[in-house]
């Protein structure tokens, strides 16, 4: 079983409110400095597309970034925003006009939440109903409870929720750009993921502009549509694809930055959504428990996943753990793997590494389940990609590396390419998951 057709997104259909930002010929040299920081960019983004910006420390990524707003002034060049030239507006409208987010939220600190998401809002004028329902809708998007957070101050938040308020005040005035410089560098790699994921899931709500900037080579080809790597003075080294940049580096400065990770990288370049999930049986809490199981039993079903009003998941019961109670209670597993759709499959293997279980649930951008995804189904797909593989590319025992080409070796197995088989079947997952 797979879950249904409609909850995959379709990018055909994304509809896009950005603008195309286009760089012609910029350069930056800063005063005192010998060698220009970027010494000549030409770069066009389409509209509605993230881009991440990455390469090694001091290469220009910085600079670049903060000439699109320009809170730094390009020595040459001219830069546009939906076809208009910013190089002759005045700075601060500009700024107004461009989203900025910058690593550890950068929120004013001694600001409530929701006076620091309606900052710009209040400078443009905005009433105060609208700045309020602005910053409700917002705090949402990112996946925080205005009704909570909104009066909190920022010290009295995690990094990782400070960031979410982060990205919901370059948000707050709508506007069709928006930069990010390192934005999710500061906080843990399971916090990391989760922002990384609604990110994207704002983006498909949205389809905003966005410019990352990232110091993680695996973050930037989960994020970008296109990846811009960049080597020293803002020199472009290959911009393309996250997939073009893996399977067909431009430059051997770009196979050294994208490493010896590439064999498995399309791990990260794989999503969830990609691969055939299985769907789940939901029972809301308080639902009578032979109703429940009735129904989960016509499905084939020997688990169920019990979620809040708003379809998130709370914990993963098996029918037997359900049968001992006259109704579904409430239970906040905290070792519940949860990864969204447009999770990489690195991503879910990680999670369900960390919380040892064999399978992980799949939810959207808004948090709801939508189905759930077995290790064995990971490891059948990466079988199935080895498989498919580029012959060519593949380590040949027919040639030693002294040049010498013996006759051919009649173990080599041209059908196993490596891999361990899938650990387990689904039912296996789902046993090792807790569920029997
Ligand atoms: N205000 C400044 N004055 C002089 N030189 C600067 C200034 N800002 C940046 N530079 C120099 O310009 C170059 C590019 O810096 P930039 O901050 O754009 O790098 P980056 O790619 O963002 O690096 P990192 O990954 O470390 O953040 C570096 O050599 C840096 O030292
Ligand atoms: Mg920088």
């Amino acid at each position: 079983m797979t879950a249904d057709a409609t909850s995959r997104p379709m990018p055909a259909e994304r509809h896009v409110t950005g603008a195309a930002i286009v760089l012609d010929g910029v350069a930056k040299r800063f005063r005192g400095q010998e060698k220009p920081a970027v010494e000549h960019l030409d770069l066009e983004i389409e509209a509605g597309q993230i881009v991440a910006f990455v390469g090694p420390s001091g290469c220009g990524k910085t600079t670049t970034l903060k000439m699109i707003n320009r809170l730094i002034e390009p020595t040459e060049g001219r830069i546009f925003i939906g076809g208009r030239d910013v190089t002759k507006e005045d700075p601060d409208k500009l700024r107004q006009s461009i989203g900025y987010v910058i690593q550890s939220g950068g929120l004013f600190p001694h600001w409530s939440v929701a006076k620091n998401v309606g900052a710009i809002p209040r400078v443009l004028g905005w009433d105060k109903k609208r700045i309020a329902e602005r910053t409700d809708y917002l705090l949402d998007l990112v996946g925080l409870d205005p009704a909570v957070f909104a009066d909190r101050l920022p010290k009295d938040m995690s990094g990782g929720q400070q960031q979410r308020v982060g990205v919901a005040r370059a948000l707050a005035a709508d506007p069709p750009v928006l930069l990010m410089d390192e934005p999710f560098g500061a906080v843990d790699p399971i916090t990391r993921v989760r922002l990384q994921d609604s990110l994207i899931a704002i983006q498909h709500e949205l389809g905003k502009t966005i410019v990352i900037v990232t110091h993680d080579f695996e973050e930037a080809t989960k994020l970008g549509d296109k990846v811009l790597i960049l080597s020293e003075g803002g020199h472009v080294e290959q911009y393309a694809t996250p997939e073009e940049v893996l399977t067909d580096p431009a430059t051997p400065f770009v196979e050294e930055f994208v490493g010896s990770g590439a064999k498995l990288a399309y791990l990260t370049v794989s999503r969830v959504r990609d691969v055939e999930y299985d769907a789940v049986c939901t029972a809301r809490i308080g639902e009578p428990s032979a109703q429940v199981i009735a129904r989960a039993k016509a499905a084939g079903h020997s688990w169920i996943v019990v979620v809040d009003a708003a379809g998130r998941p709370r914990s993963w019961p098996s029918l037997t753990e359900v049968a001992t109670k006259p109704e579904v209670s409430d239970f906040l597993d905290r070792r519940l793997p949860v990864v969204a759709r447009s999770s990489t499959l690195n991503d879910a293997f990680d999670e369900m590494l960390a919380t040892s279980q064999g399978a992980t649930l799949v939810t959207d951008g808004r948090g709801a389940v939508v189905g759930s995804l077995s290790i064995g189904s990971v490891t059948e797909l990466i079988r199935n990609k080895l498989a498919e593989g580029h012959p060519e590319e593949d380590p040949s025992y027919e040639t030693y590396v002294d040049g010498t080409d013996p006759a051919p070796t009649p173990v080599v197995a041209a059908d196993e390419p490596g891999v361990p088989p899938a650990a387990d079947g689904l039912d296996d997952a789902r046993a090792s998951a807790g569920q029997s």
